[in-house]
């Protein structure tokens, strides 16, 4: 969590700065705050309580300029959202510091540096990092050295990027395990947590590794690795657009991200699928024989990302007769996995710098799988990095919090993990991959059309606006998109969701169905739907409130107490994962406007979770 920005140039970077900000808002956004400085003046800092634009009206009343600076939007986790909590942090001697992470130690280092007299004046982890550069700099005299020796008494996580006056034309920045990335131009450089942030100014960038420190100057970058060596990172040139990452037309990144689904899955889908066949290539140098020699599949990922993978379960055991396991990478990085033989690791993740499944990864490594799959949405993220093979989703930037075109595709590059396992493995002839391709080369279609229910569901949503509580139901591969539904609601809407796998109800939740709580359920016509009908019998007799999202030929009928949402027709079983997902978020989104809530910034919430 947490998004860092800083610049160095000649002209005056705030605006650089401010601008950077508002695109990472999405890492964190309980309090945001910027230091710059130029040659011959001292560090000027400014830090406020709540979003960007709050620290933009601060600036205004006393405006001032800088020729380098840090910036810094905050999603706390050691200390209460303030202004004396929130980044950049000082020590003495004009040297200013934004982080992003978590420092382990941070207790043992505030009491050294306390007993060397050093005051603080905030309850950040962060705090112990500027004092303790400022401690090697009255030795080193020199910036980078005094980083570099600090970092490598730090536990945990962190990208920083610090200034001091002593040397007003240097930014140090560091990395571990949390992303750092600089933009490259003509007389300027630039720092961030992603390239979003850089957009307006530059296309090119560089990634630092893991452990690399460098110093950043106007006209020059110099890499060095953990050892202190200096080293050369590849340039990149970006393919996004600066209003890639913004709104448009639309009252909110999230209703723009919805409707972007079905270019996103045709774009992920491209290329992959070429005429009636899937190119195993795809997935990487390696991934055919990897697929080959897979027996089984260990799934490890977070939130919604989990959900996608829950939903790949299903199909991974049914269409290639295959054992897999779904985990949630918490739990899974402090279990002690027992690894079947020949287990291909796969994580699912949008931003691929989620820390538990970046760390179940890691983990995974000396575990003895047979290789890492990694299915993500963003090209140089560590997660994709650190993989064997690597699946890109092309979602474009996601800046809603709650995730919503990174699903769908995540669920599209899914499905074609599944063909490509079940046919590596003789689970699936031509015709039945020809079949299965056909039907997924539909979906943006499909999609398409399930969009056009939009002003149904606005209806729709009125009636959930005053509830406090609601239920999601759905069975077999639909079970974790009924989990999705609710975990839309309950994330953006603040009304409590909770989903079942529809048999569940009668074990115990169906006590809290009475007339006052709605009872969401997606109901495609697959093998399970007579047994899904029965389900929805038992909410009935108990006078749950029902609303039923239903393929036209499922026999589901609008009755007293049920509302039946017809969705397209003819959904297939792979099919239908994705395109019920769609009115599920439309629902959600549409409860949230009623409700007047921050739909694109939930509280609480963040969209990168770069901690544990
Ligand atoms: O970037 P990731 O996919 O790894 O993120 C995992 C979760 O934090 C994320 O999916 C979260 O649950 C979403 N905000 C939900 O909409």
């Amino acid at each position: 969590m947490c998004g860092i920005v800083a610049a160095v140039s000649s002209r005056d970077i705030l605006p650089v700065l401010i601008e950077g900000l508002k695109r990472l808002e999405y890492r964190g956004y309980d309090s945001a705050g910027v230091a710059t400085l130029t040659r011959g003046s001292p560090v000027r800092r400014v830090r406020a309580v709540g979003k960007v634009a709050a620290l933009q009206a601060a600036i205004s009343a006393d405006p001032f300029v800088g020729t380098i600076g840090i910036a810094h939007t905050r999603w706390a986790t050691h200390g209460v959202p303030s202004e004396r909590n929130a980044h950049p942090h000082v020590s003495q001697d004009g040297i200013a510091l934004v982080h992003n992470g978590i420092i382990e130690n941070h207790d043992a280092l505030r009491a050294e540096l306390l007993q060397s007299g050093y005051v603080f004046t905030s309850e950040t982890d962060t705090e112990v990092i500027a004092h303790r550069i400022h401690q090697h700099l009255l030795v080193t005299r020199d910036l980078l050295a005094a980083v570099q020796l600090t970092v490598r008494e730090l536990h945990g996580a962190y990208a920083l990027a610090v200034l001091t006056e002593a040397e007003p034309d240097t930014l140090v920045v560091a990395r571990s395990g949390c992303p750092v990335v600089i933009g490259l131009s003509d007389g300027e450089n630039f720092v961030a947590s992603d390239v979003s942030a850089l957009l307006p100014v530059t296309k090119q960038f560089m990634y630092l590794d893991e452990g690399d420190v460098a110093a950043v100057h106007k006209n020059s970058v110099v890499i060095y690795d953990s050892a202190g060596k200096p080293v050369l990172r590849k340039t990149h040139q970006s393919a996004l657009s600066a209003e890639s990452a913004e709104k448009g037309d639309y009252a909110h990144y999230m209703l723009k991200e919805i409707h972007e689904q079905p270019r996103a899955i045709a774009q992920t889908l491209e290329e992959r699928v070429v005429g009636a066949r899937l190119l195993e290539a795809a997935f990487g140098p390696g991934a055919i024989e990897m697929l080959q020699r897979t027996e089984a599949v260990q799934i490890v990922a977070c939130g919604t990302s989990w959900h996608a993978g829950s939903v790949a379960r299903y199909f991974i055991e049914q269409v290639c007769r295959l054992p897999c396991w779904i985990d949630i990478a918490s739990e899974f990085r402090y279990r002690d996995p027992v690894v079947p033989k020949n287990t291909l690791f796969v994580t699912i993740s949008q931003s691929g710098e989620t820390a538990d499944t970046l760390a179940a990864l890691r983990l995974a490594k000396s575990a003895g799988y047979l290789a890492s799959l990694a299915i993500c949405n963003v090209p140089e993220s560590s997660l994709v990095r650190e993989s064997d093979l690597v699946m890109l989703t092309r979602a474009g930037p996601e800046i809603g919090v709650a995730s919503t075109k990174a699903f769908t595709t995540q669920l599209a590059a899914l499905n074609m993990l599944v063909i490509a396992l079940g046919k590596q493995r003789g689970a699936i002839d031509q015709t039945r991959e020809r079949h299965l391709v056909e039907r997924l080369i539909e979906i943006p279609r499909l999609v398409e059309e399930t969009l056009k229910l939009e002003p149904v569901i606005r209806e729709l949503a009125k009636r959930f606006v005053d509830k406090r509580h609601a239920l999601f139901l759905g069975r077999g591969a639909l079970s974790p998109i009924a989990m999705e539904g609710a975990l839309k609601l309950k994330e953006i809407t603040y009304i409590h969701a909770e989903a079942y796998a529809a048999g569940e109800l009668k074990h115990g939740p169906l006590a809290l169905v009475d007339a006052d709580m709605p009872v969401v359920t997606v109901a495609p016509n697959n093998d399970l739907l007579e047994k899904l009908k029965s389900n929805l019998q038992e909410v009935r007799a108990r006078g749950g409130e029902l609303y039923v999202f239903a393929d036209p030929e499922s026999g589901i009928v609008e009755s007293d107490g049920v509302t039946v949402i017809q969705m397209p027709k003819h959904v297939s079983y792979f099919q239908a994962p994705i395109v019920y997902t769609i009115p599920l978020q439309l629902l959600a989104y549409h409860v949230a406007v009623m409700r007047d809530t921050d739909v694109d910034q939930p509280r609480n919430l963040a969209k990168s979770v770069t901690v544990e």
